[in-house]
């Protein structure tokens, strides 16, 4: 199943969300569905409350669909380490068309439990330890634009709430 993307504005967007607990059928169920949003949307990653779950759930695969093997579940992540830093364009699903130069650690090291529970270490590096640290600021509330300048986050509330106005959004 796809689901429709939450947009910046929705509240699910920026609180905490909830611990995944239960390790089951469903939430297999769930993580199959977030990869078919995701790759519906052409992303590299996206977290549960993006499809308006408050769930410490997300998944990534910076290969877009064309690796397997790249696949990425992480619930409940937590960054327990970084390293260097780089500054590169990003963007979010849940602010279409948005993109602005974020900087980033280079390195990210995520402590995370896997799709069954188990206990796992990742790190990536570059564009990996972006979407790691992406993805993992979502299920804490935060949207990239948090990372920008003051200046350039106000201009892009005030597009968005301009499209708000105009039902565009
Ligand atoms: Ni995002």
């Amino acid at each position: 199943m796809i689901y429709p993307i939450v947009k910046y504005g929705q509240p699910v967007l920026e609180k905490v969300a909830e611990p995944v607990t239960v390790f089951d059928a469903e939430l297999e169920k769930l993580v199959a569905d977030m990869f078919d949003t995701m790759y519906a949307a052409h992303g590299v990653g996206l977290a549960a409350p993006q499809i308006g779950i408050s769930k410490s759930l997300c998944v990534i695969d910076i290969t877009s669909g064309e690796d397997p093997n790249a696949r990425i579940v992480l619930a409940n992540p937590v960054i327990v380490s970084t390293e260097g830093k780089q500054t590169d364009e990003e963007g979010c699903l849940s602010l279409p068309n948005f993109r602005a130069p974020t900087t980033r650690p280079m390195k990210a090291t995520a402590r995370a439990q896997d799709l069954h529970g188990k206990e796992i270490m990742l790190s990536g590096e570059a564009l990996l330890a972006r979407a790691f640290c992406h993805e993992i600021d979502h299920l804490n509330g935060i949207l990239f634009i948090r990372h920008l300048s003051m200046l350039k986050r106000d201009s892009i509330r005030r597009k968005v709430r301009k499209m708000v106005k105009a039902g565009e959004w």
